[in-house]
């Protein structure tokens, strides 16, 4: 079952206007959220980014955030949703095509839609640990806004798929990796401390990344937030990518070579069976 701008509907009958600006432009923000024992993972803070990406993009709230928490609660309901996701997007809604905002007002499209994950092949996932590969970061300058528009985005993920490997590290001109096809990136140095990205413009700020740095200095680690290269990361001692369908999934290889001693490391495996004691429920 979806939620489709006001109404309840099987998936099959689910769908949008071909003139929705989100369809033909790309022109609209999303969010997804983590759902366990049936309950939302850090809605609050979910619904307060999508809320920011919209401002940045001038396009306004559906409806107020207590208003969508209801919605998304019935949509994980409807889909008896134990472990799984729900998918919000909100676009600038239905008009003429023009590249312009439309000039009369028009109400912004909301879907949300749920899905059943399996729990045990998660699981199964992180204690392997996952193949990541490297590709140039080719996307525009304001990829801290979760815009639907994911082109860059599609194109790494295929390219990591064709060759063997889970995920896209994406990596800058300078040399340096700002993040994931849909992930966050992390290493462990040699010294033991764990570096990420800045949250500046050019990555999406995570929820489960801002989570972790609360897990990870409740468990006396140190965090350096400042730009890695791909060089360093062939040396880190571990790596790890975050996000909020998989949490946090250790990274055994980097375009081929072994990251540590090839095994999920012991920061990343006790970070992702601490997360949740972090993170907000319901
Ligand atoms: N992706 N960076 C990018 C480019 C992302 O698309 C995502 C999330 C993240 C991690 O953010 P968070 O921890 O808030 O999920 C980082 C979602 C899960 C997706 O596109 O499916």
């Amino acid at each position: 079952m979806a939620y489709v701008n006001g109404r309840y509907m099987p998936m099959r009958n689910a769908v949008v206007h071909v003139e929705d600006r989100g369809y033909q432009f790309g022109d609209g923000v999303y969010e997804v959220c983590e759902v366990r024992g049936g309950e939302l993972i850090d809605r609050r803070r979910h619904l307060a980014r999508l809320k920011r990406s919209l401002d940045e993009l001038r396009i306004r709230m559906p409806m107020s955030e207590a208003a969508l928490g209801v919605v998304l609660r019935e949509v994980v309901a409807r889909n008896r949703i134990g472990y799984g996701t729900v998918y919000m997007q909100v676009t600038r809604g239905v008009a003429r095509r023009d590249h312009a905002f439309p000039t009369t007002e028009v109400p912004p499209s909301l879907v949300v839609t749920g899905r059943v994950l399996n729990r045990a092949r998660n699981e199964t996932l992180a204690a392997k640990g996952v193949a990541v590969v490297s590709v140039p970061d080719d996307r525009w300058g304001r990829v801290d806004i979760k815009t639907i528009g994911l082109l860059p985005n599609v194109l790494a993920r295929q390219t990591a798929i064709e060759k063997g490997a889970r995920e896209a590290w994406l990596i800058a001109k300078d040399g340096t990796v700002t993040e994931g096809a849909s992930s966050n990136a992390w290493i462990v140095t040699p010294a033991g401390s764990i570096v990420t990205h800045p949250a500046d413009h050019t990555i999406l700020s995570g929820i489960t990344r801002a989570v972790l740095f609360e897990a990870i200095k409740g468990q006396g680690l140190t965090i350096e937030e400042r730009p890695f290269t791909l060089n360093e990361a062939y040396a880190a001692r571990e790596a790890f990518l975050t996000s909020a369908s998989q949490i946090v999934v250790p990274v055994v290889t980097i375009d081929g070579r072994t990251v540590g001693d090839g095994k999920p490391g012991p920061i990343a495996t006790g970070l992702r069976r601490e997360f949740h004691r972090f993170a907000e429920r319901g």
